[in-house]
């Protein structure tokens, strides 16, 4: 039997912003019924202001599932796009008080859902680009939504990212894959105890993971407008790094370091200061 906190047992039994907001702004599908959760999250924007008035859903899932997507509804609504793509699973769960670690994929669930609802609205491509490495073929988890919610709740054993993602915990042949993305990313065997605090990390996962937020987040953002960036060190929480390309001499170069230090001190350690090292 589950423990739940009163905050889920109450969004349970009495859950907010059930429904689907006819003709909205943007729509979010993530989940399947075959996979045992489904989400859809319908919201209504503010095309002045760009900021979510109301917000949606339906689901099919457990009393956690229940929970976390009126949670999401009750956290989007009142933000900027912006503001609500910074909401992590980890928002959700915290809302909630908590959820067991075996309930974690349903916080998941939302934070996926909203960032489809936002893509839509935005017209972007959806989050899974057709041909992308699907890990697990039970529960149909790519690769990169692996690594992402790996990184993001710094999860360190197959049975955690079973939690999170529910990959590996069907048949468990991808179990052996989900290893190998866990030992790329943190470079350590065998695999440490799960660091409870950004700041337990040692010196080589926190290298390990400010190199991979820069490949997988920063990089391809850079990338996309002619720019670049290499990692040069990382001295305690100063990380120096060499703006490439079309970011060289840029006058927005100050802006940026902003921005990158922002997103790895959001996925990495908040006490990170980033510099641009001048050559
Ligand atoms: S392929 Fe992942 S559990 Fe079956």
């Amino acid at each position: 039997m589950w423990e739940y906190t009163k905050k889920v047992r109450d969004l349970f039994l009495h859950p907010k912003n059930v429904g689907e907001i006819e003709n909205p702004d943007a729509v979010g599908e993530v989940g399947s019924i075959i996979c045992g959760d489904a989400l859809k999250l319908t919201l209504r924007v503010d095309k002045d202001t760009g900021i979510i008035v109301d917000a949606k859903f339906q689901t099919f899932g457990c009393a956690s599932a229940i929970a976390s997507s009126s949670a999401l509804t009750e956290l989007v609504k009142g933000k900027t796009l912006d503001e609500a793509l910074k909401i992590s699973n980890k928002d959700i769960a915290d809302f909630l008080g908590g959820l067991p670690e075996e309930k974690m994929h349903c916080s998941v669930m939302g934070q996926e859902a909203l960032t489809a609802a936002i893509a839509d609205y935005r017209g972007e491509a959806p989050a899974r680009e057709p041909g992308e490495r699907v890990v697990c073929k039970c529960f149909e988890v790519t690769e990169e939504k692996i690594r992402k919610v790996i990184i993001e709740n710094r999860l360190t054993t197959v049975e955690e990212v079973t939690n999170y993602t529910k990959a590996g915990g069907g048949c468990g042949t991808c179990i052996p894959d989900i290893q190998a993305i866990l030992k790329s990313i943190w470079a350590l065997k065998p695999l440490p105890e799960k660091p409870k605090k950004p700041g337990r990390l040692t010196n080589l996962q926190k290298i390990a993971l400010i190199q991979d937020v820069i490949e997988r987040e920063i990089r391809p953002r850079l990338q996309a407008d002619n720019g670049d960036i290499d990692l040069i060190d990382v001295e305690g929480p100063r990380v120096i790094v060499a703006l490439r390309a079309m970011c060289v001499g840029c006058p927005m170069g100050g802006i940026t370091i902003k921005g990158i230090e922002e997103k790895l001190r959001e996925l990495v350690s908040s006490d990170i200061i980033v510099e641009a090292k001048t050559e």
